[in-house]
């Protein structure tokens, strides 16, 4: 096959199983296998750069390179719905519909409401060629390019489908909970702002000037709603079936109804049952089906007369402020938590809530002693969402003001230019930013000294035993286990677990240090890159700028940190200690496989099929995705496919099992 030929092939596959995977959630290949094909398809795309595509399965992984949104205007505008929190008032709409279609039978469609950020998606012969923000509903931003790498969004409709020649889709855009939690997981470690919901998080992300980003961050995109001259049915039902027959995820949780009693059904389910949905929702929305029936309901100014949004109450306490503190993290930032009176709140007792930063007390108004609104949506943690104004009195408390100096060390903060956060800068002294570096470096993802919690950390540090990570491994048990040797059991532990964290590898120890914005990833993109301590001790701005996914301000992070004295001293005790400073070479075990392009297919009893892409690269050959004439061997385990099978068969490439494969590399029981 010509290499322009395999190229549309394998856009066409990669297309395939991306819908496979992200939209029906029924993967027919692994990740690796769907890696692979993308990888061979990106170096094709490399040699043929006439070929280029932006619908290409490729641009799902976004660039680096940053973009303006332009704004363009939307061929229809976009409206808002009428809202209700109110039983009552879904009556009311049912009833208005009713009397509007002068008595005639109608159905409404029952759906969930997303809350995202709402999208139109502008497709034409097929292909993605717009994606706009609702921005003013007349106009909003071209942000295409961040969405192309939306995986559930499809790119390129499969050819022969029933779409129309040029159509538009709307839905919404979502973080969901999993991906939302992970960042803000991360975004903790660097301390960074978090994100107050998964709405907020996909906006940023959406607007986000490189695209590298938006596909780092996994949304997600349900559609729900299709515009056009040439519709392919006559109701607002059929129509988003047929855009899940093109590829569009378009959510199960859709009924079609009859009368109130059905709606209130469907309400009261879906308030519990979205609970255990992957992606936030706050309310129902309630649509007349028929197309010509809408039609002649019309428009208000604002918003459609067919359609109406009822929103699930948002669980919500009201209680006291007594009190802001200031708490000093690793990195010096200091945050201001909000201390309330105890208060009942889905489930839980809310006594504290964190309030970000100075911003945010600002734009509350915060005064001590005020009666406040707590909100807790899902999994975050409790939100001051408001003041109770109308219950201040003549006592008004004293305005809630942020700290001058560290609460810890006195030091005076600094707030630098275009950050909302405040940090306290004495980073040599400042006691929680020395304890928060040491139980950064001991904890799971980092060295894992898991006998050794946060308390004990504490405890040592304040009696003088440790003063930074390199300290720990000069600890020996007579220290740890007290005078009357009542603790010598953990105290073995405890050394024992600091010794074996020795064996810890490279990159982890790299994030265990703690460099402003090196998180897991990024450390180990370096450690790869740089292999040693040394290396990255030396590595001067530009070439640590020359590695993929290494922007401007981590590079800058890494030669900071090396540039100090104190953290090269550091590194060099933790290296006396024995610690890992590069990366472990691979041994090659043997020449058995030299020169040899290995495909694998199908499932194995004696290793996984990492394990064997691990074998191969150890014995010297190499693996790859799909059988060429080049293949030298397929190794086939139980259930290969067949056209695996037949491609192998006609170019005459020998099939060898699991067993013959493990007798050539000589481990054969
Ligand atoms: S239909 C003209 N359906 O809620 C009708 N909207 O103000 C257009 N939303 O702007 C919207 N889930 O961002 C529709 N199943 C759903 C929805 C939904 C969420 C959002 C959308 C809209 C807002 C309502």
């Amino acid at each position: 096959m010509k290499e322009e030929e395999r190229i549309l092939e394998l856009r066409r596959e990669l297309h395939r199983h991306n819908y496979n995977y992200y939209v029906k959630n029924a993967p027919e290949i692994s990740d690796q296998e769907f890696d692979s094909l993308m990888r061979e398809l990106q170096e094709l795309e490399a040699r043929h750069p006439e070929m280029a595509d932006p619908n290409s399965p490729t641009a799902r992984v976004g660039s680096d390179i940053s973009h303006e949104f332009v704004q363009v205007e939307h061929a229809y505008p976009m409206l808002s719905l009428g809202n209700t929190y109110n039983p009552a008032e879904v009556r009311a709409f049912y009833e208005r519909v009713a009397d509007g279609l002068g008595g005639e039978p109608f159905e409404i469609c029952c759906e969930l409401k997303f809350d995202g950020l709402s999208i139109a998606l502008i497709y034409e012969d097929g292909q993605l060629v717009r994606a706009v923000t609702r921005g003013d509903g007349v106009r909003g931003d071209d942000v295409t390019e961040n969405v192309r790498t939306i995986r559930s969004i499809p790119l390129s409709l499969p050819a022969g489908g029933d779409w129309p020649r040029r159509f538009e889709i709307r839905g919404e855009v979502l973080m969901p909970w999993s991906s939302f939690e992970a960042l803000n997981r991360e975004r903790e470690l660097r301390e960074e702002p978090l994100f107050a919901n998964p709405r907020n998080a996909a906006a940023g992300t959406l607007k986000s000037k490189t695209s590298s980003v938006a596909a780092r961050r996994r949304l997600d995109a349900y559609l729900y709603y299709l515009l056009g001259d040439e519709l392919p049915g006559s109701s607002h039902y059929d129509n988003l079936q047929a855009a899940a027959r093109w590829g569009f995820k378009v959510s199960k949780a859709m009924r079609l109804v009859r009368t109130p009693e059905e709606i209130f059904a469907f309400i009261n389910h879906w308030d519990v049952a979205r609970r255990d949905l992957p992606v936030a929702t706050d309310g129902i929305v309630l649509k007349v089906n028929n197309l010509e029936q809408q039609q002649r309901l019309g428009y208000t100014a604002k918003s459609p007369r067919w359609a109406i949004a009822y929103k699930f109450q948002a669980e919500r306490a009201r209680t006291k402020l007594l009190e802001v503190t200031f708490q000093v993290g690793r990195t010096g930032a200091v945050t201001p938590v909000a201390n309330m009176e105890p208060v009942h709140l889905a489930g839980t007792v809310v006594r504290r809530a964190s309030l970000h930063n100075e911003d945010i007390i600002r734009q509350l108004d915060l005064h001590l002693g005020d009666m406040v609104y707590v909100e807790k949506a899902g999994e975050i943690i409790p939100q001051i969402v408001g003041v109770d104004t109308a219950a201040r009195d003549a006592s008004l408390g004293e305005a809630v003001a942020f700290a001058r100096v560290c609460p810890v060390c006195g030091a005076p903060l600094v707030r630098y230019e275009g950050e909302a956060a405040h940090y306290c800068p004495n980073d040599t002294a400042c006691p929680p930013q020395l304890k928060g570096r040491i139980e950064h470096f001991i904890s799971r993802d980092a060295m894992n000294i898991e006998s050794l919690g946060p308390e004990t950390v504490d405890d040592y540090f304040e009696r003088g035993m440790i003063h930074d990570a390199a300290d720990l491994y000069r600890l020996r048990e007579e220290d740890l286990c007290g005078a009357d040797r009542s603790r010598e059991k953990s105290a073995r532990k405890i050394i024992d677990s600091i010794r074996n964290s020795r064996s810890v590898p490279f990159d982890r120890v790299l994030y265990a240090l703690g460099i402003r914005f090196v998180g897991r990833v990024v450390a180990a993109t370096l450690a790869k890159k740089f292999g040693s301590m040394q290396a990255l001790r030396n590595a001067r701005l530009e070439e640590l700028l020359e590695t993929d996914g290494i922007g401007a301000v981590i590079a800058q992070s890494v030669v900071n940190f090396m540039a100090e004295e104190r953290n090269r001293d550091l590194i060099d005790r933790l290296a006396a200690a024995g610690v890992c400073m590069e990366m472990e070479q691979e041994k090659q075990l043997s020449d058995a496989l030299a020169g040899m392009t290995v495909v694998i297919s199908g499932t194995f009893s004696r290793h996984s099929r990492e394990e064997y892409k691990h074998l191969i690269a150890l014995h010297g050959g190499k693996n790859v995705a799909s059988i060429s004439g080049k293949t030298d061997f397929v190794l086939a385990g139980e259930g290969v496919g067949p056209s695996k099978l037949e491609k192998a068969n006609r170019l005459g490439i020998p099939m060898i099992d699991e067993a013959e494969f493990l007798r050539r590399i000589g481990e054969a029981e």
